[in-house]
C-alpha cells in the first residue's frame, strides 16, 4: 500500500470518525448478567450452535494454536497495524460470561462490545451483521456452555488514531450496512440458503473479495479475488484464474471434500475452511455451490470450448511424457529442477488427492500473482496428525530464490498460456523473511472424500 494514500485515508478517517461519532453516537453499555447456568440452554441448540460456529470459524480466529479454545489472544496482523482476538468464552472477568443475549446479538450484528465500544471490523461484522436472530441465540448457547477460561490478550499495537475506537464509527458510516439477510424474491430458496451463508457466517469474501486502503471490502468487486494470510484467495467471479470452469457441481464437490480431480487440494487457509464446512449437511454445502456458481456465471463459448479441449487433453496423458534423465530435449534450468523434484509426484497419473495435480489444471500456477505458488514450493503440505491428508514436501531449504525464479518461470510457460510473473525473485525473499505472514497449513477435508479411494491410494 502506497503510504501517501494510507495517510490520506487516515486523514479522512479522522474527519468523518467525528461526524460518525454524532451520527452514530456512542452506545449504551448492556447490563452485565450472572453467567447463565448450562442447564438453562438446549442441547439441541447447543449443537447447532456448533455447526454455525465452525461455519463462522470462530475457533480459529479466536484461539491461539496450542492455546486454550475461544480463548483469544490470536494475533492478527492487518496493513494498519496488529490486532488481538478476544476472550470468548464465558468466563464473567476476561471473557463473555457477563454478556445478556441482547449484548452478543449487538456484537454481531453490529460490531458494538457489551460496553458500547466499537470493535474492529477484524472481526468479520460486516458480514455476520447478516446473521439471523434465531442463529446467533444458537451461537450464544453454544459458546455460554464452553469452558470458561481465564485470559485477557495483549493490547492491539495500532497507530494513533486508530487506536482511539470512535474513529470506528466513522468507518463503519463510510463502509458498513447493518441488517439481517433480505432474501431475493427472484432467486430460488436454495440459492438464498447460499447467499445466507457465503454473504453472511462463512465470509467468504474477508479473504476473496479485495479491500480498499481503509480496509473495507470493495462492494463493486465482490469475489473478485481478495488475500489472506500470505496468500492470494482466487478470484470467484468470472476473472476466476481456474483453467477448467467452476460450475455448481465442481464447487460442491470441493467444498464438500477440500479437494477436485479438476482442481487440486484446497490449500493454505482455504483448507481450514473446507475442513470446517465438514459439519454442515449436503444441502448447505449445495446452496453455497448454487449461489458461487451463479457469480462465476456463464463462461464465453471462447472459454467454456477451451476448458473441454484441456480436460481432453489430460485425459490422453502428461504434457511431457518421459520422466527420465534426459534434460537435453527440454532445456533450462527450470526444466530441469521441475524434472528432478516435481514431475515424479505430479505427473504420474497418480489420482487426486494424494497425487500432484497435473499443473496445467492448477489455478495456482494460472493466476495472476506467483504468491500461492511461491508458498507451495516453499512450505508444501504438511502432514496432518492422525488423519488422512495430501503430502508434499516443502522445498525451502533446497531451492534459492533463483532456482526458484527458474523454475516458476518454467511452470508459467510450460504449463500455462500466461504471461510470466515478474517478481518472484523479490516476492520469495519477502515471504521467506516473513513479510507476508504465510500460514503453513495441511489439508483437511479429504477423509470426507468418497469412499472409493482405495487403500493403495492411502
Ligand atoms: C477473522 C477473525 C475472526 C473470526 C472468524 C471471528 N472473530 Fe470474533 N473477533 C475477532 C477479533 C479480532 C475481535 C476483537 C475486535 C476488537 O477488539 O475490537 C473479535 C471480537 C469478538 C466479540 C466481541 C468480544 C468482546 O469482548 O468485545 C465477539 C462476541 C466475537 N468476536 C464473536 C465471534 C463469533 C461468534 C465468531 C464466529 C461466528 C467470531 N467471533 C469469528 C476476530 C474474529
Ligand atoms: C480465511 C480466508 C478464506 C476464506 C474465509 C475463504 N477462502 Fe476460499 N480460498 C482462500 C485461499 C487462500 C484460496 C486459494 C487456495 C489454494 O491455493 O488452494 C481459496 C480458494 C478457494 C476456491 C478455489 C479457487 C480455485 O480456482 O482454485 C474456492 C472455490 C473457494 N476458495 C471458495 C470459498 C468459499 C465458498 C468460501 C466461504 C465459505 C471461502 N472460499 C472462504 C481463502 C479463503
Ligand atoms: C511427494 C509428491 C510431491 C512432490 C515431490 C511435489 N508435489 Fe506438488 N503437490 C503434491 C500434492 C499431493 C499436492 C496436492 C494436490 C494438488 O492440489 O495437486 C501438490 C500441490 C501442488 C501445487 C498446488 C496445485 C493447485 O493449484 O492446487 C503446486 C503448484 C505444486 N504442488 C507444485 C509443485 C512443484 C513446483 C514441485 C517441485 C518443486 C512439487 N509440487 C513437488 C505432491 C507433490
Amino acid at each position: 500500500m502506497k503510504f501517501g494514500r494510507f495517510l490520506t485515508g487516515l486523514g479522512v478517517l479522522i474527519v468523518v470518525g467525528v461526524a460518525g461519532a454524532f451520527v452514530y453516537a456512542w452506545k449504551p453499555e448492556i447490563a452485565p448478567i450472572k453467567p447463565p447456568e448450562r442447564a438453562s440452554f438446549d442441547q439441541a441448540l447447543i449443537e447447532h450452535g456448533a455447526k454455525l460456529a465452525a461455519v463462522g470459524n470462530c475457533t480459529a480466529c479466536h484461539t491461539n494454536p496450542g492455546g486454550k479454545s475461544f480463548a483469544g489472544g490470536l494475533t492478527i496482523p492487518t496493513p494498519f497495524g496488529t490486532i488481538h482476538s478476544s476472550n470468548i468464552t464465558p468466563d464473567a472477568e476476561t471473557g463473555i460470561g457477563t454478556w445478556s443475549e441482547a449484548a452478543f446479538q449487538r456484537a454481531m450484528r453490529d460490531g458494538v462490545g457489551r460496553k458500547g465500544e466499537h470493535l474492529y471490523p477484524a472481526f468479520p461484522y460486516d458480514h455476520f451483521t447478516n446473521v439471523s436472530d434465531d442463529d446467533n441465540r444458537a451461537l450464544y448457547a453454544f459458546l455460554m456452555t464452553r469452558q470458561p477460561v481465564k485470559a485477557t490478550p495483549p493490547p492491539n499495537e495500532l497507530p494513533f488514531p486508530l487506536n482511539v475506537r470512535l474513529v470506528l464509527a466513522g468507518w463503519k458510516m463510510l463502509f458498513f450496512r447493518d441488517g439481517a439477510y433480505q432474501p431475493d424474491a427472484s432467486q430460488s430458496e436454495e440459492w438464498n440458503r447460499g447467499a445466507y451463508l457465503v454473504d453472511g457466517l462463512g465470509h467468504c469474501g474477508a479473504c476473496h473479495t479485495p479491500r480498499n486502503t481503509l480496509g473495507a471490502e470493495k462492494a463493486s468487486l465482490h469475489l473478485a479475488g481478495g488475500e489472506a494470510e500470505g496468500w492470494s484467495a482466487f478470484a470467484l467471479d468470472g476473472s476466476s484464474p481456474a483453467p477448467v470452469v467452476w460450475d455448481e457441481e465442481g464447487l460442491y464437490t470441493y467444498l464438500r471434500q477440500g479437494w477436485h480431480p479438476d482442481h487440486g487440494v484446497a490449500n493454505g487457509p482455504m483448507s481450514e475452511v473446507t475442513g470446517n464446512l465438514g459439519l454442515l449437511p449436503d444441502s448447505d454445502i449445495r446452496a453455497m455451490a448454487t449461489y458461487i456458481a451463479s457469480i462465476v456465471g456463464e463462461p464465453s463459448a471462447e472459454r467454456r470450448a477451451k476448458s473441454e479441449q484441456l480436460l481432453q487433453e489430460i485425459k490422453s496423458g502428461p504434457i511431457t511424457s518421459a520422466i527420465g534423465n534426459d534434460q537435453s530435449a527440454l532445456g533450462g534450468k527450470g526444466a530441469a529442477i521441475y524434472q528432478a523434484a516435481c514431475a515424479a509426484c505430479h505427473e504420474n497419473g497418480r489420482p487426486q488427492p494424494f497425487g500432484g495435480l497435473d499443473l496445467r489444471l492448477s489455478s495456482t500456477v494460472h493466476a495472476p500473482d506467483a504468491q500461492n505458488a511461491i508458498n507451495m514450493v516453499l512450505y508444501g503440505l504438511p502432514a496432518a496428525s492422525g488423519r488422512t491428508s495430501a503430502i508434499m514436501p516443502g522445498f525451502a531449504d533446497v531451492l534459492t530464490n533463483d532456482q526458484l525464479n527458474d523454475l516458476l518461470g518454467y511452470l508459467r510457460q510450460h504449463f500455462t498460456d500466461q504471461a510470466p510473473w515478474g517478481d518472484v525473485v523479490q516476492r520469495a525473499a519477502d515471504t521467506r523473511t516473513g513479510k507476508y505472514h504465510v500460514s503453513v497449513r495441511p489439508s483437511d477435508g479429504i477423509e470426507r472424500g468418497p469412499s472409493n479411494i482405495g487403500a493403495e491410494d492411502q
